[in-house]
């Protein structure tokens, strides 16, 4: 049910972050002038400088667009999780500032590609910050598309990607044009409706003349012929370092019969500065310095006109050059006269070539690289049929056999078993390491005679704080403290009865280790989770919640136990094969989170009412190391017999 919940949470998240990312960064210049809108309604505007918005700009869009697609692969999952929820607990408040005093009509959340409204924009971003709190509380529980090894593949190629188009339309054009003014559009119908009193997106497309103070939109728009309108909303910030070929056209122009404009929002001073130092002859409009941000993202940029109707934009960087034999010929031979190749179909291709598909590759072959380690692995232990419990040389990690007293025996009984049990193996050395872990009551006692060289003590369980006022408990500092050298967490017990979380079980591993102590961590799945055949998920999230953040070094040190419930105390024994399957699922996971090596080594225990008769066989298996004891290790004798299995 968690899983579910966390899951359908990222996948929508990021879509939302892909969606909302992407049709920034193609537009770099438009998310500029939303951000710089935003600063003045902050009363911010004069303080921070073009160059530092247009930044931002990118790279707010770059780590949205990066996120989405982090939460889509279950990359980098803590981060991601984290940087998610940081990104709306800003976002939300902000939007709700908008809503409620309305200082910007659109949020500008997905550009100009879906357009919301303020109180629309809150209320999506309070959903998406209840997903993001979902995620955040259980990001383990991601499952990922890219193994760990290969996750940088995916972060790299997608921020690499992101900035790539972000700077090509910055230079050039967005790679999808979302505004009422995109290649195709007929201005003119629309700017009649408008005249009309129709609703439309003209309203406010006025281009009077700066010599005259006439009003030319209608002349213009309403042309048969060629209309070349040069789009500079600020003459003072425009970029004039292609006025040669800016002059050219205006020339080629005149020659034709086509009329050439620039249009600006700027004043006639800024204009007559623009003509004396450029020695631009062509006449000027002046027009809304909103409309002509949202005519072309380019300042400035050329707009071709025929019939009112929009046939081609240009950066100023990528302006139509004229040779010679095209400078001789009229537009309607030419290629650019014609109207521009916008085609949609042929951009989303290019998304697909250049991202989506290198990342599918990229997630079939990871994917398939896994499997057949799996495979291989597999493999090798089904031909090492010498790598049992008698070839030693072969086996690298510690075979174990470890008694869990539980809430049994009193000081006097406890320290009789202990006796014996000394006193057994000290006769006739066992061939595992063999370990006793007892109610907290008994530590000190037996430490003071275990021959702990041959039978190591343990606790059953330690608190989850390091000292203080916490009635009851008993700290990992303490539990060194009677010389004991092991403790018992994560046991089932004590999840079911004492409700410890992955959280709580992560912070008492760290405090264990801490002290020293070596930690038997347990793990294993109900008989609920079995029959739903959920049994790998179920072992997978205990081991991710608690254990698989340490590093490697002190992941080395921990001893798993894997108990199904279902078996624990019932008489019902997992078969050696059931038991054998789940472990060398658990190695592998190891071994996808700290390589091959540290899984060779880790010690995996089975518990579940393990017992002489059933050990040997259990215990044959490759990926079994033993087992941690509960009933049967109250007798000595019953627990030697279980220890020799291993003989
Ligand atoms: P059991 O218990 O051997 O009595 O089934 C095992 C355990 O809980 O550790």
């Amino acid at each position: 049910m968690k899983s579910w919940l966390v899951n359908i949470s990222r996948l929508l998240l990021a879509v939302v972050f892909i969606l909302s990312g992407f049709v920034k960064a193609i537009d770099p210049l438009g998310t500029q002038y939303k951000l710089t809108d935003y600063l003045i309604a902050m009363q911010l505007g004069s303080y921070i400088p073009e160059w530092a918005t247009l930044g931002a700009a990118v790279l707010l869009a770059a780590l949205e667009f990066s996120l989405g697609l982090f939460l889509l692969f279950g990359v980098h999952k803590q981060l991601t999780s984290r940087l998610t929820l940081l990104m709306l607990g800003v976002m939300t408040p902000l939007t709700l500032w908008l809503a409620l005093t309305n200082p910007i009509s659109d949020c500008g959340c997905f550009g100009d590609a879906i357009v919301l409204t303020n109180w629309q924009t809150f209320l999506k971003n309070v959903v998406l910050l209840a997903m993001a709190v979902i995620v955040a509380c259980w990001p383990e529980k991601m499952f990922r598309f890219v193994s760990e090894s290969n996750q940088w593949l995916v972060t790299n190629y997608t921020g690499v990607f992101i900035l790539v188009v972000s700077a090509y339309c910055l230079y050039d054009l967005p790679l999808f044009d979302f505004r009422p003014y995109r290649v195709g559009t007929d201005l003119k119908t629309g700017w009649q409706k408008m005249m009309e009193g129709k609703d439309s997106p003209y309203a406010d497309l006025f281009l009077e003349s700066m010599d005259t103070g006439e009003d030319l939109t209608e002349q213009l728009l309403c042309d048969t012929g060629y209309v070349m309108l040069l789009v500079a909303p600020h003459l003072e910030q425009a970029d004039d370092s292609r006025f040669d070929l800016i002059n050219e056209l205006n020339e080629y122009a005149r020659e034709q019969g086509y009329a050439f404009y620039g249009v600006t929002a700027s004043s006639e001073q800024a204009v007559e500065r623009w003509r004396e130092a450029l020695g631009a002859e062509y006449p000027f409009c002046q027009a809304d310095d909103i409309v002509l941000k949202t005519m072309i993202r380019s300042n400035p940029g050329l707009v071709l006109l025929k019939n009112g109707v929009v046939l081609g934009k240009w950066s100023h960087n990528r302006l139509p050059s004229l040779d010679d034999e095209r400078a001789s010929q009229p537009l309607n031979e030419q290629e650019i006269g014609r109207r521009q190749d916008d085609s949609t179909a042929k951009k989303v291709a290019w998304i697909l070539g250049w991202f989506v598909l290198p990342l599918v590759i990229l997630t079939i072959a990871d994917r398939t690289w896994m499997w057949t380690k799996w495979l291989r692995r597999k493999k090798k232990q089904e031909k090492n049929v010498s790598f049992n419990i008698n070839n030693k040389e072969k086996i690298m990690r510690k075979k174990i056999v470890a008694g869990n007293w539980k809430m049994n025996m009193n000081l006097q009984d406890g320290i009789a078993l202990a006796k014996e049990l000394n006193e057994t193996l000290k006769a006739e050395k066992p061939n595992c390491g063999v370990v006793i872990c007892t109610p907290f009551i008994h530590l000190a006692s037996i430490a003071q005679f275990l021959d702990q060289s041959i039978i190591g003590l343990g606790a059953e369980n330690c608190a989850d704080k390091e000292k203080g006022a916490f009635t009851g408990e008993v700290s990992a500092e303490m539990v060194k403290s009677t010389g004991a050298q092991y403790v018992i967490l994560g046991h089932s017990e004590r999840r079911e009865y004492y409700k410890e979380t992955p959280e709580i079980l992560k912070e008492k591993v760290l405090l264990a280790q801490k002290n020293d102590l070596k930690v038997i961590f347990c793990i294993g799945e109900s008989l609920a989770e079995r029959e739903a055949g959920k049994q790998n998920e179920v072992v997978k999230a205990e081991l991710e919640g608690s254990v698989f953040n340490l590093s490697e070094e002190d992941f080395r040190k921990i001893v798993i136990a894997y108990e199904p419930i279902w078996a624990i105390g019932t008489g019902k024994t997992a078969t050696a094969e059931q038991a054998e399957e789940i472990h060398a699922y658990i190695r592998s996971i190891i071994a996808e989170k700290y390589g091959q090596a540290v899984a060779d080594d880790t010690t995996i225990l089975y518990g579940g009412s393990c017992k002489a008769s059933n050990a040997p066989e259990l215990f044959a298996k490759p990926d079994i190391d033993g087992g941690l004891i509960g009933g049967a290790s109250l007798k000595a004798a019953d627990f030697k017999g279980i220890i020799d299995a291993f003989k």
